[in-house]
This record gives C-alpha cells, sequence and structure tokens, in this order.
C-alpha cells in the first residue's frame, strides 16, 4: 500500500514543480529555434504535483462545505497560494485531529466544546451568537442569567384578605385603646369613691369612757396604791389615812403638775416620781419637791349602787382650791 504524502512532502513537490515549470519557460523562451520538436507534455501521474493540488482544493473545498457541527468553520473559497494550502492543510489538520477518535477522556472534552460553541443551550442562541450580541451590547448578562434562573413560583394574595387583616389589626388596636381608657376610667371612679368615703368617717379619738367602774373598795386596803389603771385610764386608786388622818380612798390623776408628764409611784420611796423634772409627791398626793407648782388633782369617786367603786374623770378636785373637802373627791372607807 502506498504512503500517504504528508505535509512536507506536499510542499517539498509543489516547490519542485513551480521550479521546473520556471526552468522550462526559461529554456523556452531563450531559444528561438528548437532543435527538436518539443514533446508536449504527457498528463502527469496520478500522485502528481497537479492531482495533489486538486486534491488538496478539493479536501478544502468538501471542508468548506462540511456542516461545522464538531469543527470551526472553514473559509468558503478554495485555497489558490501556498498560504492559503497552509491554511488549508493546518485547517484540515485541526479538523482531523477533531475528529480523530481520541482517547476516552480527551473526546468528551474536545465534543463538550464544539457543543458549547456550535449547539444551541436550551432556548439560548448560539454561543458565536451570543458573542457577537454581547459585543454590540443587545444582550447582557442579566439575559444569560434570566435564561438561566430557575422559574419562581408565584403565589398569587388575595388583595381583599389583605384588607381584612388590615382591618382586623385596626380593630384590635381601637379595642385595646378603648380597654385602656375604660380601665382608666374605672381607676379613677374608685378613688373617687373611696376618697368620698373617707370623708364620711373624719378622724375621731376614741378615749376610754370617763365613767367606770375599778371594783369593790376591799380591792384596796389600807396604806396601798393602786396602778391598775394607770395605764388604760391614767388614775391611780389611793386607800390611806395620811390626809387628816381619815381613812379614805380617793382616785389621783396620773399628770404632773408642773408640764403634764406622767409620774411614777416608787412602792420602796412611798411617793410619786416625774421622770421629767424631777418633781415629787406623797401618797396623798401633796407635791413636797421639784418644779411642781401645786398637789395632783383628784377625779370623782363614789360608790355605785351595785357597791362597786366608780371614777368620775370628767370632774376634778384641786387641793389647793380646797376641793378635796368635796364628798365627791373621796370614798370614806370606814363607812363602806
Ligand atoms: Fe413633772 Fe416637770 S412635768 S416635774
Amino acid at each position: 500500500m502506498a504512503k500517504k504524502p504528508n505535509t512536507d512532502d506536499i510542499l517539498s513537490k509543489i516547490r519542485k514543480q513551480g521550479a521546473a515549470s520556471s526552468d522550462g519557460e526559461a529554456a523556452g523562451s531563450s531559444s528561438e529555434e528548437p532543435a527538436t520538436p518539443v514533446e508536449k507534455p504527457k498528463a502527469a501521474p496520478a500522485g502528481g504535483p497537479a492531482d495533489i493540488m486538486a486534491k488538496i482544493r478539493a479536501q478544502g473545498a468538501a471542508a468548506t462545505a462540511k456542516p461545522a457541527d464538531d469543527a470551526p468553520v472553514a473559509k468558503k473559497s478554495a485555497p489558490k497560494n501556498p498560504a492559503d494550502i497552509m491554511a488549508a492543510i493546518r485547517a484540515q489538520g485541526a479538523g482531523g485531529t477533531a475528529a480523530k477518535p481520541a482517547k476516552p477522556e480527551s473526546a468528551a472534552p474536545a465534543k463538550k466544546t464544539a457543543a458549547a460553541t456550535a449547539a444551541p443551550i436550551g432556548d439560548l442562541p448560539p454561543v458565536d451568537e451570543m458573542l457577537r450580541q454581547m459585543k454590540t451590547g443587545s444582550i447582557g448578562s442579566a439575559t444569560v442569567s434570566a435564561a438561566s434562573a430557575k422559574p419562581v413560583l408565584k403565589v398569587p394574595v388575595k388583595p381583599a384578605k389583605k384588607a381584612a387583616t388590615a382591618d382586623a389589626s385596626t380593630r384590635r388596636g381601637f379595642l385595646s385603646w378603648f380597654s385602656a381608657g375604660w380601665a382608666f376610667l374605672t381607676v379613677t371612679s374608685g378613688a373617687w369613691v373611696l376618697g368620698l368615703a373617707r370623708y364620711m368617717f373624719p378622724n375621731v379619738l376614741v378615749e376610754p369612757p370617763s365613767q367606770f367602774k375599778v371594783g369593790s373598795p376591799s380591792d384596796y386596803p389600807l396604806g396601798s396604791v393602786s396602778t391598775k389603771y394607770t395605764a388604760s385610764n391614767g388614775i391611780w386608786i389611793v386607800h390611806t389615812d395620811q390626809y387628816k388622818g381619815k381613812s379614805l380612798i380617793y382616785a389621783l390623776a396620773s399628770v404632773c403638775t408642773h408640764l403634764g408628764c406622767t409620774p411614777s409611784w416608787l412602792e420602796g420611796e412611798q411617793k410619786f416620781k416625774c421622770p421629767c423634772h424631777g418633781s415629787g409627791f406623797y401618797m396623798t398626793g401633796i407635791n413636797f419637791e421639784g418644779p411642781a407648782p401645786r398637789p395632783l388633782e383628784r377625779v370623782g369617786l363614789s360608790v355605785a349602787p351595785d357597791g362597786m367603786l366608780e371614777v368620775d374623770k370628767s370632774v376634778k378636785f384641786q387641793e389647793e382650791k380646797g376641793q378635796w373637802e368635796d364628798s365627791k373627791s373621796f370614798v370614806d372607807a370606814s363607812l363602806v
């Protein structure tokens, strides 16, 4: 089987053919009378330069006419000079390399590249067309991104529901303010009612009754001072015979005649002693020391119908005024 000529062989043959034709023409023009009739050149045998050129042109034309599904677009015109021939040969070689079944790992990317440059993707135009449009500015990246983006499912919103939601929100706000107003009015009204009730019950100093019973006369032996009612009623119950030699029971007010302090009964010293300024009083109530200007005061004391001693604080008896002689200021113990 004859060896297929490669590119270098073809080029060397072309150069040789060109050189031979130039030599022939030069020889014909220089000798005006040929010595021997020139034989017509025989038809070049198959595989000669002319055939090779024709074959190259045919191959170039075939490459041009071939649909560009897996190869770049070739020139439509047939190569006429060596440069064109070289270009056609390179194009052919590139096409052959691309069309040549290569290794599985290299063939796949080649097909991918051809498909990326020629075949349209989905609804997009071919890559060449897209490049041209991008250069001219009639298409932008937004077109590609919009075309490649996934379609978004748009859920229509019912305007009626929107309006209903707005109405409900407005109603809730109104009810909230309405409730707050009613709550404020209720609290204010309650405060007014409480103030009125407080006005109806003014401050009243509750004091013990001025008349009260303190027990039987036998509960107070001679020479004793009872402090049982000092804290609650402000009196001492005294039974003594030191005042004018008579056994008398009387009630002394526990108020110092100096400035109103409450003296204390000192059992050991048998006297009343004021803690404020040191005034002292005998068991009878007569002042004998300190700033107190006069004796303690007596309050009313009598024997109730039931035989109980009854105190009346509404009346007072002062010794300096001779009021201790009043029978209502004491109870004669010898008579009860
Ligand atoms: Fe009792 Fe002054 S008030 S001595």
